[in-house]
């Protein structure tokens, strides 16, 4: 499985040294018919000469208190030139359609040695959207990612992609994956133009003109003369999501991406994403900042200590929290009511004298209702505002 779907012409590939060290780990696999051989160490896969796109969705617009605009594609500017870079750079979808899950996680541990990163995880990723992986830092999003690409083998469960299970059939489907997980390895001694040309080489070659489209999508095209020795951090994330747009994948597989960037690198980066999300990429993009993936992702998993615990669209979490808070001038009389009820019994007082609460049916008509049958009808009675921020570290607590 060395190189699997690659043609490898020995262009000297840098890889990873904590992918080496990983790919020793973990052998065991629910397949028994699977060669207990070394995940590979890197990948490097074949021209993609198709693409299933599906550029028929929407944006999730989440609010963003620095931005004006609800609207992400607004807010941060797809104009029709970065969309014609993106048509440019990528072969044209044809109209066929792609599976409705191109990534998904069965059942899913790792274990190194004693230490558990990965827990029983499942979660499928959609074709066509940008799905992010949220979780603070040792939540298991890195080891999830590189069971994702192959390059270390599950304890137990295991990753499907495009259908099919990674650890057996990595040959078949990696060669559709865009992976770029960490810091991506670059030679600093040469240009960004020439490191494209490396890493494109052992793939057989690109099309004629993707060095230069691809360079012109990442907004390389002026610096790409000179060494990237010179680049900024934001510069050398963007070519190595270059380098991993070279065989035209299907899949994007992010590892952190923004990590280290400042203001304007992330906002690039998500500028860029969601232009090839509306060519009908597939995203798998993995943060431990909510705020970097927020108003970037259509859906996102939340990951604690290798476990998940939410998955959905990020207003579907800020809707389902926040408990209702209630203005009542008898606060302590209508508490002991609410603690006779069934979803009543978390009810607290806030620093204001005001009362949380859940409602019945977690309808705020519902507890107006029993508050005022009960003769202690409310001021006012609304949901909690609660900062998405708040939410998400309450989510995940304590990093490990
Ligand atoms: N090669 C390894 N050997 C031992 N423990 C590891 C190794 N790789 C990761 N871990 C541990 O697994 C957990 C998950 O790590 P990781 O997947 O890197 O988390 P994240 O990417 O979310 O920060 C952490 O506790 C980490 O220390
Ligand atoms: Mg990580």
């Amino acid at each position: 499985m060395q190189h699997s779907g690659g043609r490898y012409r020995g262009a000297p590939l840098p890889v990873n040294r904590t992918t080496r060290e990983l790919s020793s780990a973990g052998r065991s696999s629910p397949h028994p018919e699977v060669r207990e051989e070394p995940a590979p160490v890197a990948w490097v896969g074949p021209t993609s000469p198709e693409s299933r796109p599906k550029p028929d969705h929407g944006h999730v617009g989440i609010g963003d208190p620095s931005a004006q605009e609800l609207d992400p594609a607004a807010s941060e500017g797809q104009s029709p030139e970065t969309e014609a870079k993106v048509a440019t750079a990528m072969d044209h979808p044809p109209n066929g359609t792609g599976p409705p899950t191109v990534l998904a996680a069965h059942d899913l541990s790792k274990r190194f040695g004693s230490k558990v990163a990965v827990e029983h995880l499942n979660l499928e990723v959609h074709a066509g959207e940008i799905f992010g992986f949220l979780g603070p830092n040792g939540a298991g999003k890195t080891t999830t990612m590189r069971m994702a690409l192959g390059l270390i083998r599950p304890t137990s469960g295991w990753v499907e992609v495009f259908g099919q299970d990674v650890a057996r059939h990595g040959a078949a489907v990696l060669p559709k994956v865009g992976p770029l997980v960490e810091t991506p390895a670059l030679y600093l001694h040469l240009s960004g133009r020439d490191n494209l040309k490396v890493f494109a080489a052992p793939l057989g070659g690109v099309p004629p003109g993707r060095i230069e489209s691809l360079l012109e999508l990442v907004d390389l095209s002026e610096r790409q003369r000179d060494r990237v020795g010179t680049y900024s951090l934001g510069m050398r994330q963007r070519l190595g999501l270059a380098i991993s747009l070279l065989h035209n994948p299907e899949l994007l597989v992010l590892d952190e991406p923004a990590n280290g960037l400042d203001p304007a690198g992330i906002k690039s980066i998500r500028s860029l994403l969601r232009q090839l999300r509306d060519f009908g990429k597939t995203v798998f993009i993995s943060s431990h900042v909510l705020g970097e993936v927020e108003r970037l992702c259509d859906r996102v998993a939340i990951l604690r200590r290798g476990q998940l615990i939410q998955v959905g669209r990020i207003e579907e979490f800020r809707d389902s929290a926040g408990p209702f808070v209630v203005d009542v001038e008898d606060a302590q009389g209508a508490l002991d009511l609410l603690h006779c009820q069934p979803w009543g019994q978390s009810a607290r007082l806030d620093g204001q004298g005001r009362i949380l609460t859940e409602a019945p049916g977690g309808r705020g008509r519902e507890l107006n209702s029993v508050l005022s049958r009960a003769g202690f009808v409310p001021d006012g009675i609304g949901r909690q505002q609660r900062d998405l921020e708040e939410i998400f570290l309450e989510l995940t607590g304590d990093a490990q």
